[in-house]
């Protein structure tokens, strides 16, 4: 193998879907420990804080003093090099959450186990469908009162309709528990509390036959037996093909707090998770291995600070290997440009990078060329398809302080779409102004840069809208009726889309089932 191929072959690159409060920066930070990109992990928040900052890492950044207002970290594990893609989840929960899961190449799950399937995870583990992406699971808090681990298994089972394998199996849970049987190792691994800082040395019994585990356990060890033989015969054995067409996940338990099963996770997604995987262009497939370096834009972050308003541009690199200085293709400006100030993010520090290879994320700095779903390719004049637009699930008017401006209201709200972070709709009734957002935050967000990037000062008012779906209609004609017909809830978006606006949900039934001929999609390709 080629120095070339084995960069690729070592990379994993992943993003974690959760419910907010299920654990998901307490396991970053203990993956991160394991990365050895941070010495000791603390508590990631102060328990009286009881709130959760715009964003997770500029929380973490604040409160634990490590550098990681980035939205990638890349860290060694165990041979391998691993890219984690940053999730927003709380009030900064958007588009972006949605989009970053079409760049990644597998998922982690985290489920509270005393909660067990929770509203945000269905709607995530929805968008990993578009691409059948892998999903490992990690079932985090074991050392809280649970809800049974059967019981949970089965949950995920019925309600993201993707099949449970247990790699390791609890000993008990709360302040009874003692650890986990491996299943596909035999061996099972004691829990010590009160480590959750530092990475335990591995108590492990090898072997649920040995007699140790009758000393450790007492008359509870053959209860244990038992179980195990139950869930054996009980669950899906793990089933690599099935894993990797995301129809059967591998399932841990462990507790992130206590740094205890996050490393078992790890060592699962470094051997089964795939490798980067090749990418549809439409030129054909685009494999992980070719050559010529190519790459797509799937976020573009503003920095909110007044200080610093640099904006990068978030691109996977889908083939090739990025050098300092080289000259890639802006596919859609049909410019070259040579990129000599890359950022990359290994172990949580922005620093310059001087080589990416496919899997890998770099940051681009944007002086407002680049957009969501933007190809960049050496050589050739490709373009990545599969790129979403996701239909917003909130809707607010917007409205000018100052009647006179509006033509930058239109501009700003435009560009600010076409970041990816909201998304606008143009009623063709009227001269509404209509800002559709995936998470609450953005509409802050879009009136603080309005305000600082284009001088307007614009508040929100209230509309009943419920969804918006984009439209189109193999045939012309059809589309032209329906364009009369429903005129009332048609609107463009920032791109001059057409888009269904229904003010609920019944509506919008209703709307498909009497134009049958045209199509309603809740997604749009860039
Ligand atoms: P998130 O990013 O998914 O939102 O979750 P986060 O890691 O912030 O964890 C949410 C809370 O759950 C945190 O509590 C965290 O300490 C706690 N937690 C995470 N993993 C475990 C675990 O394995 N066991 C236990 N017992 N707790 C865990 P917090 O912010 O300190 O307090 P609060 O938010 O519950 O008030």
């Amino acid at each position: 193998m080629s120095r070339f191929e084995k960069e690729i072959k070592k990379r994993r690159t992943f993003a974690i879907i959760s419910h907010p409060d299920a654990g998901k920066t307490t396991i970053t930070e203990k993956v991160l420990l394991f990365g050895h990109a941070l010495q000791t992990a603390g508590t990631v928040k102060g328990k009286k804080s009881g709130q959760h900052a715009k964003s997770d890492w500029m929380e973490m950044e604040k409160e634990r003093g490590i550098s990681v207002t980035t939205s990638v970290m890349q860290f060694p594990y165990s041979d391998h090099l691993v890219n984690l893609l940053d999730t927003p989840g709380h009030e900064d929960f958007s588009e972006d959450t949605y989009r970053t899961l079409t760049a990644v190449d597998s998922c982690l799950m985290v489920i509270d186990c005393a909660k067990g399937v929770e509203a945000r995870t269905i709607k995530l583990m929805d968008v990993t469908r578009m691409r059948d992406t892998p999903i490992l699971t990690f079932m985090n808090k074991m050392d809280r009162d649970i809800r049974d681990p059967i019981e949970l298994m089965d949950e995920v089972e019925d309600v993201l309709k993707i099949a449970c394998s247990p790699v390791t199996w609890p000993i008990g849970m709360g302040k009874q528990f003692k650890g986990v049987y491996h299943l596909l190792r035999d061996e099972i691994i004691l829990y010590q509390s009160g480590q959750g800082h530092t990475i335990q040395e591995e108590k492990v019994i090898k072997g649920l036959d040995n007699p140790e585990l009758d000393s450790v356990l007492g008359e509870y060890a053959s209860d244990l037996r038992d179980e195990i033989e139950l869930v054996k015969g009980a669950s899906h054995e793990f089933d690599l093909e099935m894993f990797l067409a995301g129809q059967l996940t591998p399932v841990f338990f462990g507790t992130a707090l206590g740094n205890f099963g996050v490393d078992h996770m790890l060592d699962g997604l470094v051997e089964w998770a795939p490798a980067p995987l090749s990418r549809e262009s439409d030129k054909g497939t685009v494999e992980s291995t070719d050559e010529q370096f190519s790459g797509f834009v799937f976020k573009i972050q503003a920095n909110m600070d007044p200080q610093h308003r640099d904006r990068v541009a978030f691109l996977r690199v889908c083939s090739g290997r990025y050098e300092q200085g080289m000259k890639m293709r802006h596919v859609r400006l049909g410019k070259d440009v040579r990129v000599s100030d890359a950022l990359t993010f290994l172990a949580g520090d922005r620093t310059r990078v001087e080589e990416a290879y496919a899997g890998d994320i770099i940051g681009l700095h944007n002086h407002g060329t680049i957009q969501i779903g933007d190809t960049f390719a050496a050589g050739k004049d490709m373009r990545f398809t599969g790129i979403p637009n996701f239909a917003p699930e909130l809707f607010r008017r917007i409205r000018l302080r100052d009647p006179l401006k509006a033509k930058q209201l239109n501009k700003g709200l435009i560009q600010l779409s076409e970041e990816g972070a909201v998304q606008v709709f143009r009623p063709l009734k009227n001269n509404d102004l209509i800002v559709g957002a995936v998470g609450v935050l953005q509409f802050d967000v879009v009136v603080h840069r309005l305000k600082a990037e284009y001088k307007v000062d614009a508040i929100y008012e209230p509309i009943s809208v419920a969804t918006a779906r984009w439209v189109t209609a193999e045939d012309e004609i059809k589309l032209e009726q329906f364009r009369k017909k429903a005129f009332d809830n048609l609107a463009l978006d920032g791109g001059d889309n057409l888009t269904y606006i229904a003010p609920t949900m019944v509506n919008l039934q209703l709307a498909q089932e009497r134009y049958p001929e045209v199509e309603f999609h809740k997604t749009r390709e860039h």
